[in-house]
């Protein structure tokens, strides 16, 4: 069984393929309409914090245990346990983890296909298919359908491939794309009337929210799913990183550049938003805050890019690309959980196993396009607010409660001599231990 687990190349492949997991619609759209909602800088400065004193520490320990173990989630919870007990609790957290990262990736595909279909469409509109481009831009079961399954099928191509020939080498290609895209539209758009307006909007505090518990969180939920935490994505990368990688190093250098690219998102979608109201676009709702769901993605960003002409076909293909390449790195990341299980402890085949699953979760995905009303919202709210959260608590209690201090200590030292000497080694293990349970707990509920 030892043979042939995979293992990134190197500290670079590791970076791209964890910031790609982490960078995701939760960064590109998720975080600025949040930032937009919720009162400004007010939302952007409480979700650096919380990013730094509660998200950090629990990637931390997802990536420490993940290492230690060099397994799945399941394996790898389990031998840190020290009884019955903690093993039960292990299996509990393990399995729960990988069915609620399936349901993510189940409500993730659907999302991630219209971002296809949107990137399809200007390219239908550059040939004169008309006919087509409405077909892709209309809300239809048939064309929902169609894009998850697209979708799915990268997906699996990707992880079929393995973790240096997939997720590594296809990360390694696409991240840095998405930081030029991304930097190259920033720019396009500030040249443009009413980004200073939309510039303000982001960066102008609202001090009066700091207090608003609703603030508090939905930045926690944000900073949780940013960072993809909870279900053993973090655990699983972390257990193919080189042992002599230093951890808390690698683990800062991924929480830099998930909070370094939402943060420039959101130079991005909140000018373009002002941008879009200055050439005539509704981009308030019947309660006066500004379109923040699917409405903002769908419909207000392909108005804007409309009025812009014959240069608006390819901001929108630069802006639809860099969406679909952001879900695409997340999903792998999703995917990789349940297949390292099926591969590890069931001893399937990667191939077999990334097709197997990857069907499951798309049935899984086709039956909420089908029913889209109730079950959307239902799945991506139980996953997300209840579910990842309460995840992350447990493996918090696993890495500073349950697995001995000696343990963690011994796996930090692989890659950095004098751990216990530094910073991190006087924070964190508190961090964890009291900080971060309590604050979810406290969070949690609210
Ligand atoms: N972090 C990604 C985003 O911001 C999504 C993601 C990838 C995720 N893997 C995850 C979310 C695991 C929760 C759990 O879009």
């Amino acid at each position: 069984m030892a043979s042939a687990r995979g293992e990134f190349s190197s500290r670079f492949g590791f970076l791209m393929a964890a910031s790609g997991s982490a960078v995701g619609l939760g960064n590109i759209w998720g975080f600025p309409t949040n930032t937009a909602s919720n009162g400004g800088a007010a939302f952007l400065f409480t979700y650096l914090v919380l990013a730094f004193v509660l998200a950090y520490p629990a990637l931390m320990a997802e990536l420490i245990i993940g290492r230690h173990a060099r397994s799945n989630a399941i394996t790898a919870l389990k031998s840190i346990s020290t009884g019955p007990k903690s093993q039960l609790l292990a299996v509990i957290v393990g399995v729960a983890g990988m069915i609620t990262v399936s349901f993510i990736l189940s409500f993730y595909a659907i999302v991630s296909g219209w971002m296809i279909a949107f990137f399809i469409d200007p390219l239908a509109r550059i040939l004169g298919m008309s006919d087509l481009s409405l077909w892709l831009t209309s809300d239809t079961e048939i064309r929902n359908s169609l894009f998850v399954l697209i979708f799915m099928s990268l997906t699996v191509y990707i992880i079929s491939a393995g973790v240096k020939d997939g997720i590594e080498k296809w990360a390694s290609r696409l991240m840095p794309s998405l930081v030029g895209i991304l930097l190259l539209l920033i720019l396009y758009v500030f040249t443009l009337p009413g980004a200073m307006d939309g510039l303000r909007a982001y960066l102008v505090p609202d001090f009066s929210r700091f207090a608003d518990p609703q603030l508090l969180i939905n930045a926690m939920g944000q900073a949780f799913f940013s960072l993809s935490l909870g279900v053993g994505t973090m655990l699983v990368y972390g257990s193919y990183i080189n042992k002599e990688e230093n951890l808390p190093v690698v683990g800062s250098l991924v929480a830099l550049l998930d909070i370094g690219i939402a943060v420039l998102a959101g130079l991005l979608i909140l000018p373009a938003m002002y941008v879009a109201l200055a050439s005539g676009v509704e981009i308030f709702d019947e309660a006066g805050g500004l379109i923040a769901g699917p409405g903002l993605i769908v419909s207000v960003l392909p108005a804007l890019f409309n009025s812009m002409g014959v240069i608006g076909v390819f901001v929108a293909l630069a802006f639809f690309a860099l969406m679909t390449i952001a879900s695409l790195t997340s999903s792998i990341s999703m995917l990789e959980v349940p297949v390292a299980y099926a591969v590890e402890n069931r001893g399937m085949g990667r191939n077999k196993a990334a097709v197997l699953i990857g069907g499951v979760i798309s049935c899984i995905s086709l039956l909420i396009v089908f029913n889209f009303d109730p079950l959307f919202d239902l799945v991506a709210g139980f996953t997300t607010e209840r579910s990842q959260p309460l995840l992350s608590l447990f493996i918090c209690v696993f890495a500073a409660w349950i697995w001995s201090r000696d343990g963690v200590l011994a796996e930090i030292k692989h890659g950095s001599a004098e751990a216990d000497q530094g910073l991190f080694w006087k924070i964190w293990p508190f961090y964890v231990k009291f900080i971060c349970p309590l604050a979810i707990l406290v969070v949690y509920f609210q």
